[in-house]
Order: structure tokens, then sequence, then C-alpha cells
């Protein structure tokens, strides 16, 4: 993370978007899916949504969900994604650095995947304003990265957090709080480029008490 300007940020992934990444699959990201599957149908919080593939899932599935983004590219696809699937009504996407602004509201599920950037992102800010956005009962779902993926920008050595520190570096206060899960599953999963690939997650999800 550097210390770019929001300018610098925002153009960085609209760079990333209009210079060929186009990351619709038409597919939910399976751990949110696994979670949301278990859940009664409300109202979502998407941060970092990109082009809407859990989304757009989630508002077929009955789910009033809003989608915040820093491109505006990623979330006019989104939106357009919506339309096709016929779900413009149960979906917003709004453009929103995080790390200057946040959508207003409660939500009965709140998720960040792989809400990452080689850009400035104060990202524990981000994630405690996603802690207090989530409504009484409701769900705050954090996925990151524990394995460097084969079709990832770099091929690094990494040392990832273990879940525990992954959950303590945020600095969340849990009283009210229960841990539904916290753990680094592997799964399977084909790239894109079709390479099918073991890959391993850090998830953390915590409920509010009602
Ligand atoms: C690694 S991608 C993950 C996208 C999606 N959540 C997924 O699971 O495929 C990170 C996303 O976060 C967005 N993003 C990066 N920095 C951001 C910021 N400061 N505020 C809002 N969104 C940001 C990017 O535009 C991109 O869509």
């Amino acid at each position: 993370m550097g210390n770019d300007t929001p300018n610098e940020a925002r153009q960085f992934w609209e760079d990333w978007y209009q210079k060929g990444a186009k990351p619709w699959t038409g597919r939910p990201n399976a751990i949110l899916k696994q979670f949301a599957e278990s859940l009664p149908t409300g109202t979502a919080l998407d941060l970092g949504c990109s082009e809407g593939n859990s989304a757009v899932w989630l508002a077929q599935q009955g789910w009033q969900v809003t989608g915040a983004d820093i491109s505006s590219t990623a979330l006019e696809r989104a939106a357009g994604h919506a339309a096709d699937a016929g779900v413009s009504e149960r979906t917003h996407f709004g453009q929103h650095d995080l790390s200057q602004s946040f959508p207003a509201g409660q939500f009965d599920l709140v998720y960040a995947l792989y809400l990452e950037s080689p850009m400035h992102l104060s990202r524990a800010q981000v994630l405690k304003q996603a802690a207090d956005a989530v409504a009484s009962g409701g769900l705050l779902l954090i996925v990151t990265h524990a394995s460097v993926l084969p079709w990832a920008w770099k091929q690094e050595e990494i040392v990832f957090p273990e879940p525990q520190e992954a959950l303590d570096s945020i600095g969340l206060n849990l009283d009210g709080w229960n841990t539904d899960f916290l753990g680094a599953p592997e799964r399977e999963l084909t790239g894109p480029d079709g390479r099918a690939a073991t890959v391993k997650d850090i998830i953390i999800a915590l409920r509010r008490q009602p």
C-alpha cells in the first residue's frame, strides 16, 4: 500500500478495468454463496463490488444489495449486469473511495471479498466502518487471500497472517459479537485462464448479537 493520493488510487483502478480486466463471471464468490445461503434474505452491502458477480447473484436470491467500488467503470458494468439479470430494482451501485466515504445505512449482511489494493486503502478503518454498518443480528463477512493465486499479478513469496492475526489487525471491538467462523480453509478454484488450483482464503465471519 503506497502513499498515493485518492486521485491516483481511483485512476489505478479505472485503468485496471479499462485496460482489459473483465472480472465478470456471472457466478458469485463461492464463500459468499455458502454463507448467504444459510441466511434469510435481507439487505446487503458489498464493499469493493467490482463488476457485481456476487451482488447480482444475491439480488437474484431476493436480497436488496448496495455495491460500492472506487471504479466508475466497474460500477457501470455491474449495473449493466444487474439490468441483464432483471434485478436492477434490487441493486444500487455507488462510487466510493472507501478510505474517504462509506455508504449510509445498516445492512443484514456486510461483506468485503478481497478488498485489497496496491494503492492506498485504509483497510482497518474501512472494515471498522463495515462492522458499524451491520444491523442487529447481521453478519460481517471478510475474505482475504491466504495463498498466492497461480494467475496473480505477481508471483511472490508472501507470509500470510494466521486467521486470528488477520482479525486482530483490524482492531475491532468484539463486545456484542459472536464469531460464526474464523479459519483458512482450502478450496478448489478455476482461474480466469481456465487453470484449476487449490487456494486458501482467510474467512472471518462475525455476527452482531441481536
Ligand atoms: C481485488 S478486487 C476484488 C473485487 C471483488 N470483491 C471480488 O471478490 O472479485 C478489489 C476491488 O476493490 C476496489 N477498490 C480498491 N480500492 C478501493 C477503495 N479505496 N474504495 C473502494 N473500492 C476499492 C477495486 O476497484 C476492485 O474492484
